[in-house]
């Protein structure tokens, strides 16, 4: 008996100090949350990793496809809202993000190579095609729907997980073991979210890697994209023809629809009567940043939603962002237009067009990237 109460007194006193923890150390740990998220066909378990910082921003990223499921950001009056679209389970993302890429990361080769086919070195090599005879975001199968592997890798300036993938030599046919690391950090102070590709090869290659996040900042589900104002800095896109290729040319944005050098409401010019629009079904360009290279990220593009006053820079060190407006979302189960891609990456097609910064890796180079989605309120 005398023992029984021991460890029920024991208990309660545990069972407060578990209570009052939060209270007393509200981010004392710098170690990220763990759980799971399901189980793989093949029956290897998928998990979901939880960042947390000092404000309470909070991203949640599973292993599966490197995705991001959720970011929670506050609005003007300290709200939170989860700002992208993501599922709670892996079983959605099996079954229902198959062409929308939700949050995944992307390779070998973000955006579109024409038919598939590149030559290097001389040797030509065929990706097999997955959208309208062309190769789309690394052809099927792709990085998006691998489980990477995952490992915390906090420190003192925040939480962040590293997941790394190696592509073997010869998958859907690209050359080369690939080897791939994409650290995701949230500053313990600040609200913005870090995003640091590595990428090294044992055989000439092409990448391009990118994150497919897809952010409403009125928040996931609660209405279109068409009323944040968008702000991009580049002079320039890479026009395309009817199945979404570059045609090579580089044009001027200036006195197009296109046009974001100045802040303005992604629905104020959608439905122009512009050939590029019709051809896109509304803004799916890749857009020739103004500031790129030389390892530092320039910011590239600013979103603005009136509403809520949320705020969403984005900075990259890459050439490109394929600005894309959720023009192939059906409402299964995301609404048409409900999500704002950025993709920070190079030239789509840029194996076939010598005029686009070069795609290539050799073995003893490393790729490195950096892309900072940074939140704020106005
Ligand atoms: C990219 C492409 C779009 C579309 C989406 C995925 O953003 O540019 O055309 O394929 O991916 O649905």
């Amino acid at each position: 008996m005398y023992t029984v109460c021991i460890a029920m007194k024991l208990c309660s006193v545990a069972l407060l100090a578990a209570l009052l923890a939060p209270a007393i150390y509200p981010q004392a740990s710098n170690k990220i949350s763990m759980e799971s998220f399901g189980t793989m066909p093949g029956g290897e378990q998928a998990r979901l990793y939880t960042l947390t910082n000092k404000n309470g921003m909070a991203i949640k990223i599973t292993n599966y496809g490197g995705a991001i499921t959720t970011i929670m950001v506050p609005d003007r009056h300290k709200h939170m809202d989860d700002v992208v679209l993501g599922f709670d389970d892996l079983h959605d993302y099996l079954t229902l993000a198959k062409t929308a890429y939700f949050g995944a990361l992307i390779g070998r080769y973000a955006n579109r190579i024409g038919k598939g086919t590149f030559t290097l070195d001389g040797k030509t090599y065929h990706i097999p095609v997955n959208d309208h005879g062309q190769m789309l975001h690394g052809g099927p199968d792709s990085f998006n729907t691998k489980l990477w592997e995952a490992k915390d890798v906090s420190g003192p300036e925040g939480e962040a997980l590293e997941l790394k993938y190696v592509s073997p030599n010869g998958q859907n046919n690209f050359p080369g073991m690939l080897t791939v690391a994409v650290r995701y950090m949230l500053p313990a102070t600040e609200n913005e979210l870090r995003v640091q590709y590595t990428a090294t090869t044992d055989k000439d290659t092409v990448i391009n890697l990118a994150n497919h996040s897809y952010f409403n900042l009125l928040g996931k589900g609660k209405g279109t994209i068409l009323g944040h104002k968008v702000m991009i800095d580049a002079n320039n896109y890479t026009p395309v023809n009817d199945t979404l290729i570059p045609t090579g040319v580089i044009a001027p944005v200036a006195g197009t629809p296109l046009d974001f050098r100045k802040s303005t409401a992604v629905g104020e010019r959608i439905n122009d009567n512009f050939e590029q629009l019709k051809l896109a079904k509304g803004y799916d360009f890749n857009y020739v940043l103004n500031h790129s290279g030389g390892g530092t990220p320039h910011l590239a593009a600013r979103v603005e939603e009136p509403t809520t006053g949320r705020v969403l820079e984005v900075l990259t060190d890459q050439p490109g962002v394929q600005f894309y407006t959720g023009n192939f979302l059906d409402g299964h189960p995301f609404a048409y237009r409900s999500g704002l891609c950025f993709e920070t990456q190079h030239f789509p097609d840029s194996p076939n067009h010598p005029n686009f910064p070069s795609t290539e890796l050799k073995p003893g180079q490393t790729f490195r990237s950096t892309t900072i989605y940074r939140f704020s309120t106005k």
